[in-house]
């Protein structure tokens, strides 16, 4: 499977898997987290671009409570297995998880497409944005069609250039790009309490 096969049909994110290829081949992804599988389309252009890379030996995390065998078997199929670890829990229980291990880890590339309700997507944003690398990408899908991501993005994403580059591509039900300028960032989201203590 390339690229195109994968865009020939039509899904909610299809204009977006160019770039999601591009960015986990190129930047390069050495360790990235989804959030939201079903199908799994974006799985599968990560994948690819991990794949596609000089030394692939990149690793993509997914999270979702759903079993999403369509997306394993898919990527079964395609040899792209070894290249994921695939979660069945909410972002929210992985992050319980993570918290206990004894290394956290920084992502560089972040992919929210999860649940839309307002409160997930920004407990998704302040849970996981911090542990985005310098440099590292955060990506919100349906910022243009849902009020919860688009409430987040527009109302929690400091607009502070020294620390985010911003941008929403408004096609496909809008993909807001946030590459990070900061390593670690800590802000007071409005009703959010400060975080006391770096990941
Ligand atoms: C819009 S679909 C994801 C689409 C997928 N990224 C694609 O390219 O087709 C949203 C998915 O998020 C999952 N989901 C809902 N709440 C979630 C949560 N709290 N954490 C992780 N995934 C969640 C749903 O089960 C569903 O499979």
């Amino acid at each position: 499977m390339n690229l195109l096969d994968l865009t020939e049909k039509w899904t909610d994110v299809r204009g977006h898997l160019p770039l999601l290829y591009a960015i986990a081949r190129f930047l390069p992804v050495r360790l990235g987290l989804e959030i939201g599988v079903r199908d799994g389309n974006s799985t599968l252009a990560i994948l690819m671009g991990l794949a596609a890379q000089e030394t692939p030996d990149g690793l993509l995390i997914s999270v979702d409570p759903e079993p999403c065998e369509n997306a394993v078997a898919r990527a079964q199929e395609h040899g792209l297995r070894a290249l994921w670890n695939f979660r069945r829990q909410t972002s929210a229980q992985f992050s319980i998880d993570l918290s206990q291990e004894a290394q956290r880890r920084s992502f560089d590339l972040l992919f929210i497409d999860g649940s839309h309700d307002h409160a997930d997507v920004l407990n998704d944003w302040l849970l996981w944005g911090p542990l985005v690398r310098k440099d590292g990408f955060i990506l919100f899908h349906d910022t243009v069609t849902y009020d919860g991501p688009r409430r987040v993005v527009e109302e929690h994403i400091p607009q502070q250039r020294n620390l985010f580059e911003v941008c929403t591509l408004p096609y496909d039900h809008g993909l807001t790009i946030v590459r990070k300028k900061c390593d670690y960032w800590w802000y007071q989201s409005p009703g959010c309490p400060i975080p006391t203590e770096k990941p």
